[in-house]
């Protein structure tokens, strides 16, 4: 296993970490399992009782809940491994199940017991099994907050703007 600087790894003699590389900052609970070939991306955390298998690999600023499974096989024991792309920003509920061969896009929230059989559209939020569009487009969390508050800011200061010449 290879670690990036600052890594928290709660009690590493509880989880199997394979030979995979854990980028800056990350946070890994224990009873985790990361096997080979997995990258994980810089400020990521992964909580307790969660398995990540070879063939996944995930961005920066990826939150991961307790006891989420990702799977790789997909008609097991066929040993035909599909990849699996977690981008940045993803952040996903305590109990979910990841078909394999899925890409998680950019800020998308994955409900707590979600059971996540395709891909899921950049900052939308799914729910259930299997998974369904509950909601699209918001990004609350981390980076993207700002850049969001930043937009509302600057269409808000825009409206002002126009509004300062229409007749009173
Ligand atoms: C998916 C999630 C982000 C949605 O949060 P939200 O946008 O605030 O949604 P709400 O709580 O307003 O719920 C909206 C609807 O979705 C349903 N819903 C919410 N989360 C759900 C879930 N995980 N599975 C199924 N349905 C869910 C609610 O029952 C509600 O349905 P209704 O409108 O018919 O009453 C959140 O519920 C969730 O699962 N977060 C993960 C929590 C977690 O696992 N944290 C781990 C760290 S401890």
């Amino acid at each position: 296993m290879e670690q990036g600087k600052n890594c928290t790894i709660w009690h590493p003699e509880l989880s199997v970490l394979l030979d995979c590389q854990i980028g800056d900052d990350c946070t890994i609970h224990a009873h985790v399992w990361i096997g080979n070939k997995v990258a994980i991306g810089n400020r990521c955390k992964v909580q307790a009782m969660t398995f990540i298998p070879e063939g996944v690999t995930i961005g920066d600023d990826v939150f991961i809940g307790p006891r989420v499974t990702f799977t790789n096989d997909k008609h097991p024991p066929s040993e035909h491994w599909s990849e699996t792309l977690v981008c940045d920003g993803v952040s996903i509920g305590a109990g979910a199940v990841i078909l394999p061969g899925i890409t998680l896009n950019e800020g998308c929230k994955i409900g707590a017991g979600a059971v996540v059989t395709r891909s899921v559209p950049a900052w939308a939020t799914v729910v259930g099994n299997p998974a369904r569009i509950y909601k699209l487009g918001e990004h609350q969390f981390g980076k993207h907050a700002t850049q969001e508050k930043k937009v509302k800011d600057d269409v808000k200061g825009f409206l002002k703007f126009v509004d300062s010449f229409s007749p009173s």
